[in-house]
């Protein structure tokens, strides 16, 4: 990977990781983000405070739709795009206007100033692009009927990089995660929330009877189907980065409640719109493209998160 390496989306929860683990590895990073208050923007000054005073990594923060992208660019080699508005069951009503500016005008206006630049370009998709009609394990080549306003957006965002890379042979590659989870997960999400509830003996919420499934991918191997689709060198695709297996939510919660040693005390609430009921990658291709292979099994993941959280909690350590 020549040249620097530009993040946007830097200080989330997986770009952070990436940001990490891109400078361990010697590179140069320019990271962006605007700091949106989709949730506590101290979450996200955390994220980052491992890379404070490291003299490879420089922060913009700012917007991709404000600032000059020239700037941002400059001698970049390879454009890691994870800024986003994220969330499923959130992009219904109004909400919507804030996907659409950060999850399709941002990426459009990124693609743009791409073109031509020589930098390559991997884009951060969704498993939500499948929406519920897909059979299982979802294939890139599946049809795609997103379920969410969200998943609509990120469709959206993958079919621009396309489009720049048939048109005017901008290098991409966009892969489609499958529900993210560990260390600074976002507080939104079902693992977060519900780990924080049961060290803090309150109760949860599960949309649904819990048994929805989910594709868990813990966010190191996420990271490392970044690296590796980095130096990819075949025309403008698509991917699947799952975590190799499929688990219900009710399995989850059995899961938290022996690593924690605590019962979770759960109430089962009302479906919520744009969910999914499953999720399952197949992940071969990536695996034959890239060499991608999850390492982290959900046990291992999911004791990583309680690590975190429970640190967090108690005030130590990130
Ligand atoms: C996640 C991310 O939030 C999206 O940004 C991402 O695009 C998507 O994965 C993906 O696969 O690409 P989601 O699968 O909804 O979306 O992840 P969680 O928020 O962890 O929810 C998982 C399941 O738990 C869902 O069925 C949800 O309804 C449920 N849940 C969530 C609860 O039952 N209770 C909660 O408090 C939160």
């Amino acid at each position: 990977m020549a040249g620097r390496m530009v993040v946007t989306g830097a200080a989330g929860f997986i770009g952070s990781h990436l940001c990490e683990a891109l400078v361990t590895r010697g590179h140069h990073v320019t990271g962006i983000d605007c700091f949106t208050d989709y949730y506590d923007v101290a979450q996200k000054r955390a994220n980052l405070s491992a890379l404070a005073g490291e003299p490879r990594f420089r922060l913009i923060e700012d917007s991709l739709t404000r600032v000059d992208l020239r700037r941002v660019l400059d001698d970049a080699g390879v454009v890691f795009h994870l800024a986003a508005q994220p969330g499923v069951r959130k992009s219904w009503g109004t909400e919507f206007e804030e996907y659409i500016e950060h999850n399709i005008r941002a990426t459009q206006m990124l693609c743009e100033a791409m073109k031509g630049s020589g930098a390559r370009l991997v884009y951060s998709s969704s498993s939500s692009v499948y929406g519920q009609t897909a059979q299982l394990p979802m294939r890139e080549d599946h049809p795609t009927r997103p379920q969410s306003p969200y998943g609509v957006t990120k469709l959206a965002g993958e079919a621009l990089c396309l489009l720049y890379g048939a048109n005017h042979g901008l290098p991409v590659v966009c892969l489609r995660y499958f529900t993210v989870y560990g260390p600074r997960q976002r507080p939104d999400m079902a693992f977060h929330r519900f780990i924080r509830a049961v060290l803090s003996g309150e109760p949860l919420e599960v949309y649904g009877s819990g048994t929805q499934t989910r594709d868990f991918t813990f966010v190191a191997d996420a990271v490392d189907a970044n690296l590796a689709a980095s130096i990819y060198a075949g025309a403008a695709t698509v991917f699947n980065i799952g975590g190799g297996s499929r688990v219900s939510l009710n399995s989850v919660l059995d899961l938290i409640g022996r690593v924690t040693g605590r019962t979770p005390d759960v109430r089962y609430r009302e479906p919520q719109k744009g969910d999914v009921m499953h999720t399952l990658a197949d992940i071969s291709l990536a695996a034959r493209e890239i060499g991608y292979a999850p390492r982290v099994g959900i046990e291992e993941g999911i004791t990583r998160e309680v690590e975190w959280l429970d640190a967090k909690r108690r005030g130590v350590g990130i």
